[in-house]
């Protein structure tokens, strides 16, 4: 079978990728370091970015990467409120087959939009993050960041703590961290923990101390009250105190225990400024890093595969 053309879920990725795409962008990171990049692996090439949902860092580092590589990088501003998503997303198909685009990058509120695109246009397509379903390249650029740290992802214990229930990032990191022989734990009121989530191969935890107890990595995850149909916590303020990552509770991880976060923070609610903010600590900074190599890693290798 032919490797896929497209990267739109960690689901169903076999370990061997993973470790090669991995492997590919920390030579990105040595790479960027170093201030040197090979800019014309994607020389002619077009990649547009269609976020119909707000980013920052994923945007801006998919952008940077095609640019670093030598595409022609163009950014699609899709009006958010007023469109009929089925019938835009077949007609923006068909716009960019006619603009001869060869990667394409989504962000869709819809679970399964990038995979639908993926159908009808021509290029490679990238999920950027879709509804509650998947966020690949965030998974990826996570293990990148705790691979340099610990050297491995196999047999440490991740605590991923929060808003499970509507985190794309989440469900990508537990399909990726179990696949590569990480033991995924979640952590959260039972508000906003996905049901049946232990099917996926994780433990659920509803308590913090139990939770991060004798983990490496400690995720925190921002409350998305903008997906939030009806009212699952009582108040930031609440939530703060029997959920929030601060000093206290870091310490019932291990005396090393990492911290991560895929951005963007809500300080004083999932996480405590203290905490967020510690060097000794915090890789939140340098995960924003490793999303442009892992980009870069992961535009390079749909080109080799052959675009159209
Ligand atoms: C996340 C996302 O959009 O899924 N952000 C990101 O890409 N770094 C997480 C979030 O929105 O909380």
């Amino acid at each position: 079978m032919n490797p896929p053309r497209h990267l739109l879920q960690i689901e169903g990725l076999p370990p061997s990728e993973i470790a090669a795409l991995l492997e590919l962008a920390e030579s990105y990171v040595l790479l960027n370091r170093s201030g040197q990049t090979e800019r014309d692996l994607l020389h002619g090439r077009t990649l547009i970015t269609l976020f119909f949902e707000d980013s920052t860092r994923t945007r801006t580092s998919f952008e940077l990467a095609g640019k670093r590589l030598g595409a022609d990088v163009i950014t699609m501003s899709v009006a958010t409120s007023s469109v009929n998503k089925g019938e835009t997303l077949l007609d923006t198909a068909a716009t960019l087959n006619a603009m001869h685009c060869d990667l394409l990058v989504v962000r869709h509120a819809q679970s399964g939009a990038p995979a639908l695109l993926a159908q009808k246009v021509d290029a490679a397509v990238i999920n950027a993050g879709d509804g509650t379903h998947e966020h690949p390249t965030q998974a990826l650029l996570d293990a990148l960041t705790i691979c340099r740290h610990r050297g491995r992802l196999e047999g440490l214990v991740v605590a991923i703590c929060g808003d499970v229930l509507h985190s794309r990032v989440a469900r990508s990191n537990i399909h990726l961290l179990t696949s590569m022989g990480g033991h995924v734990r979640v952590v959260g009121p039972p508000t906003l923990i996905p049901p049946a989530i232990e099917k996926m191969g994780v433990e659920v935890f509803h308590d913090m101390r139990a939770g991060l107890a004798g983990a490496d990595i400690v995720m925190a995850l921002r409350l998305q009250k903008e997906r939030m149909a009806r009212g699952l916590v009582p108040s930031a303020r609440e939530y703060f105190r029997f959920w929030g990552l601060d000093a206290e509770r870091l310490a019932y991880a291990k005396s090393d225990a990492l911290v991560m976060h895929p951005g963007p923070m809500n300080r004083g609610v999932e996480i405590d400024s203290a905490v967020a903010d510690d060097p000794e600590r915090s890789l939140i900074r340098e995960q924003v890093e490793m999303g442009v190599a892992v980009r870069m890693a992961v535009l390079d290798t749909l080109s080799r595969r052959g675009l159209s």
